[in-house]
């Protein structure tokens, strides 16, 4: 799997799936534009590509906010760059029922969890169009299965797998466009919680065990690359088949 001369683009590269995403991408010869709100962590990553051999920029800006992204494509055009392949990963979280969520939460997590999507293909949908390009989404389980407590969270997600669907119609032989459903992923997401915790989650998946972050870049690779030129609209899960093991 070759991404020699492609130009890809990850949100939330700062940590977890993002930064191993951004990583793998780059270890197959991409131009990696990696983007997070963290500029210290994003730093550190770039960096790492970078001592690996790889080509990795750091693109410091809020994936909610749209003046980021037109930074990002100003920056862009100064290094000669266009975009062929665009992975849609940052996120927030706030883990509360619907009735004691905020408005202001509850906007904050749809406009990073999703509005963010529209801004990205918004931005970059006439340089994906040019390149026959990708993009990928980074969507989870709880678009499918609900947990209490991910009110914001899992509309978002299941919004991000709807316009999966309607993006991949809508842009046809132009780009392609696939989803990936993780499930439980050892990542920073998962700080403080107890062993119980994660040994509940492992037992939920049919595998009896959480997945890594490189499990899922693999998943994002394949999808971005040629491998799966005949493959668009998908929404895979990458869950160690949490969503299809019956839970009692
Ligand atoms: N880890 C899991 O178990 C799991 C399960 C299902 C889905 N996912 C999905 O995988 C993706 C990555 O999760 P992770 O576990 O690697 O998370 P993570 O917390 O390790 O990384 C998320 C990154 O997004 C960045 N970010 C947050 N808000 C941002 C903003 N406004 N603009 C730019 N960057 C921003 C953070 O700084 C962080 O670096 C998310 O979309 C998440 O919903 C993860």
């Amino acid at each position: 799997m070759s991404f020699n001369d492609q130009v890809v683009m990850v949100t939330g590269a700062g940590s977890g799936i993002g930064a191993v995403t951004a990583m793998a991408f780059a270890a197959e010869g991409a131009r990696v534009l990696l983007v997070d709100i963290d500029a210290g962590r994003l730093d550190q990553v770039v960096q790492e590509i970078q001592r690996q051999g790889g080509h990795a920029y750091a693109c410091a800006f809020d994936v909610g906010e749209a003046s980021g992204w037109h930074w990002a494509r100003s920056l862009m055009a100064e290094l000669g760059l266009t975009l062929d392949v665009l992975v849609n990963n940052a996120y927030v979280i706030e883990v509360k029922p619907l009735h004691e969520l905020t408005l202001e939460s509850w906007e904050r997590q749809l406009r990073i969890d999703l509005t963010a999507v529209y801004l990205g293909v918004h931005t970059f949908a006439a340089q994906l169009m040019a390149n026959r390009g990708s993009i990928v989404n980074v969507a989870s389980v709880h678009a499918v299965t609900a947990w209490p407590g991910h009110p914001a969270y899992a509309a978002a997600k299941g919004g991000m797998v709807a316009l999966t669907r309607q993006l991949a119609v809508e842009y046809g032989s132009a780009i392609r466009v696939n989803a990936v459903l993780p499930g439980p992923i050892l990542t920073a997401t998962w700080d403080g919680v107890s062993e119980a915790g994660l040994a509940q989650a492992a037992a939920q998946t049919a595998l009896g065990r959480m997945g890594s972050a490189a499990e899922v870049a693999a998943a994002i690779t394949f999808l971005a690359s040629n491998a799966a030129s005949f493959v668009t609209g998908v929404s895979l899960p990458v869950d160690g088949g949490q969503t299809i093991k019956a839970q009692g």
